[in-house]
């Protein structure tokens, strides 16, 4: 599915390596930085993000601006040969700023307007603010937009949130005109006859009305299109300045609060701070695993396509700080990051190259301590990560290639999160559900494209679509025209209850035409409780070759009537037993599954597997075997090279088979045989020798 990818820096055949680079927060000790260009090569770094958070020193007063300070650093890193990602400074504002202009701040949701001491708190409508932030981006492009150091721009830091202040609710309105045009059209949108909320003017449209839920997710969608609004008013200057540079932003992998999918238009690569916190320990760190997984699934496709993509930050030894303290066991660092080259990114940096002395940060990991400097585990971790790097950089040119491909869209989330009556969305859910269903792939080693339900799916052989709550238009005509044309879809419980107004579609449900295309009517939406024992038992003799099991459903079920469909599975205990919770239904040269309810680990996988084999899907192993438990080995091909990243999450020993003709380890040259061993937290990336497809 993807086309080449040519490499992150044009000319630069390097895995992008390095971090952060505040040497704003040294100027008083130069030695310090000099010491940092030492340590730079010491380390094998060879790319800096810079500037990040140095406004108070890029101007430090109202129209006083001095950047001569990064000019010499600049001047040194183009020297040193390294790669600079410039940022502009907008993430945190100087405090003269906010006590001349309380304008810059956000209002929050009890309308208080909030501290100057937080960063990210921008207002997105303030003309104060978007004036000096274009002011600083013209002037930055203009004195290094052409530097020969500069190969990317660092927009802001991390974009979220929301304002509340009467200029941005004002911008709702006006928001709300232009995609309504008249206040009938909201009125029926909003569905506001409900308790009396009847708008008889756009001002009594109050964004922190929660009652009404086609509101909330307008307001959401609103308070997202502000963040694409800034970005491309920050990215303006820039790109006019400093065109051969590209523009980016660093995003917050599965973020719940801007539509990354929308975002990513404007983003010419995409970059992502990545911190999943492994407990090394614990076998949660599986599920972790996966989940990072996925997210990186995602991100290689934000662009509606796989593309390479980066690390922008990571924690070099898992104390970031803001999370539980699960320091990293040699061995988990490396595996970490080599976990996000094997899902096709070109590249790893940290958030931080150097601690501070002071800030609430200074323990936060990064590459250089307070003291001895060469002698900490994280140096000695990221110079052997450095030394990894180069002798694997020949899989820049390769990425991930999927027949599978599962939807996932921001705005169903939203819709879904403002729902009451259905069983609770706390932000996860819906996440963990789509991981839940991706697990049987990621234990088999077969690739998976997370793609938003507006991207172009054709091509693939199997499609799942899990809990997409909100139909966008035209979503389901193109899905039909999928499976009609032969693709097989799998449709999980809550799939296509509401229309992109939030209102609950009225021809089915799934609705849009889904309840034809499934043949399922979803009647009843229910929770499993510890109590509810609702297990779920194979159909014998049914038409996908599911085996006689007996599983248990948590989480969501929900009552289906097959409506032309055939069932496979039903309900085998309770009120529900004997109705169905998963059907096909053959539709044109196609297929379609409705799964009703959450089933168990061992359930799922069963259902995933029959489907894989029915279609034709490949593993890594013959027949779809299930790969060592916490091990998952994932591709990246192209044009003849095929590499594989074989990766133990767990504490235990594991011996993964290679088949076919086996690889050659790329870092030791060894020949792999039949099989490798991986010891805990331990990754190995073999050149595979296979000129046919995986078995
Ligand atoms: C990121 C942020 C960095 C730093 C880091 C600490 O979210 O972009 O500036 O604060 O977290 O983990």
């Amino acid at each position: 599915m993807n086309k080449s990818p040519r490499a992150l820096i044009p000319g630069c055949d390097d895995l992008l390596h390095g971090g952060d680079y505040n040497p704003d927060q040294w100027l008083g000790i130069p030695e310090v930085i000099d010491e940092d260009f030492r340590l730079f090569d010491a380390a094998g770094v060879n790319t800096l993000s810079v500037g990040i958070f140095a406004w108070s020193r890029l101007e430090p007063a109202d129209g006083v601006y001095d950047f001569d300070w990064l000019g010499r650093i600049l001047d040194r890193l183009a020297a040193a040969g390294k790669n600079v990602i410039l940022a502009t400074p907008s993430g945190a504002r100087p405090l003269w700023m906010a006590q001349r202009y309380p304008e810059v701040l956000r209002v929050d949701r009890q309308g208080r307007r909030e501290t100057p001491v937080l960063r990210h708190n921008h207002c997105w409508s303030s003309a104060v603010y978007r004036g000096k932030v274009r002011e600083m981006n013209t002037r930055l492009a203009e004195r290094f937009g052409r530097h020969p150091a500069v190969k990317m721009w660092h927009v802001s830091n991390e974009f979220s949130g929301e304002c509340l202040c009467e200029r941005c609710v004002g911008g709702f309105h006006d928001w709300l005109k232009e995609r309504y045009r008249t206040l009938d059209a909201v009125n029926a949108a909003h569905w506001t006859d409900f308790w009396a909320h009847r708008y008889t003017d756009w001002s009594q449209i109050n964004p922190l009305d929660f009652t009404l839920d086609g509101l909330a997710l307008d307001w959401r969608r609103y308070a997202s299109w502000q963040v694409e609004d800034f970005y491309a008013w920050e990215a303006e200057p820039l790109r006019r300045l400093s065109p051969s540079v590209p523009v980016l932003t660093n995003l917050m992998g599965l973020f719940e609060w801007v539509d990354y999918h929308k975002l990513a238009r404007q983003l010419d690569i995409v970059a992502d701070d990545s911190y999943p916190g492994y407990v090394a320990d614990s076998p949660e760190i599986v599920a972790q695993a996966m989940e990072t997984s996925f997210k990186f699934d995602l991100l290689r496709c934000l662009k509606g396509e796989p593309r390479a993509w980066f690390l922008m930050e990571s924690c070099i030894d898992g104390n970031s700080v803001w999370k539980p303290l699960h320091l990293k066991p040699p061995g988990l660092h490396h595996l970490e990051m080599f976990q996000a080259l094997a899902h096709g990114a070109d590249g790893t940096l940290y958030f931080q190259w150097r601690k501070g002395r002071g800030g609430v940060e200074k323990y936060h990991g990064g590459v250089v301590h307070h003291t001895h400097p060469e002698e900490t585990r994280s140096f000695k971790e990221v110079s052997a990560l450095s030394r990894r790097y180069e002798q694997v950089k020949q899989v820049i040119g390769t990425l991930n290639r999927a027949d599978v491909a599962m939807l996932f869209d921001w705005e169903s989330r939203w819709a879904y999160r403002a729902a009451k009556g259905l069983p609770k969305n706390d932000g996860t859910m819906l996440v963990r559900h789509a991981v839940a269903q991706y697990e049987a792939f990621w234990r088999r080693g077969i690739t998976v494209d997370v793609l938003a339900s507006g991207h172009d799916f054709s091509g693939y052989k199997f499609v799942v679509v899990p809990r997409l709550y909100l139909l966008q238009p035209g979503f389901a005509e193109r899905l039909k025209d999928y499976v009609r044309g032969g693709g097989w879809v799998l449709l999980t419980a809550l799939t296509g209850m509401v229309d992109e107004t939030n209102l609950c579609w009225r021809d089915g449900c799934p609705g849009d035409g889904l309840e034809e295309m499934t043949g399922v009517w979803m009647e009843e939406v229910g929770e499993c409780f510890p109590e509810t024992e609702l297990r779920v038992g194979t159909v014998e003799g049914n038409s996908l070759g599911l085996p006689l099991v007996e599983c248990v459903a948590e989480g969501i079920y929900s009552r289906i009537h097959a409506r032309g469909a055939e069932v496979l599975m039903s309900y085998a205990s309770g009120w529900l037993a004997g109705t169905p919770a998963l059907c096909t239904h053959g539709c044109g040269a196609g297929r379609t599954f409705f799964l009703a309810a959450d089933l168990d680990r061992s359930g799922l996988d069963r259902v995933y597997e029959a489907i894989m084999r029915r279609r034709g899907l490949k593993g890594f192993l013959p027949e779809r075997g299930l790969l060592p438990p916490g091990v998952t080995v994932q591709l990246r091909e192209s044009d003849g090279r095929r590499y594989g990243f074989l990766m133990n999450f767990s504490k235990e020993t594991k011996c993964v088979p290679v088949p076919g003709s086996g690889g050659r380890d790329l870092e030791t040259g060894m020949p792999s045989g039949g099989g490798v061993k991986l010891d805990a937290w331990e990754v190995k990336v073999l050149e595979l020798r296979m000129t046919k497809p995986v078995e």
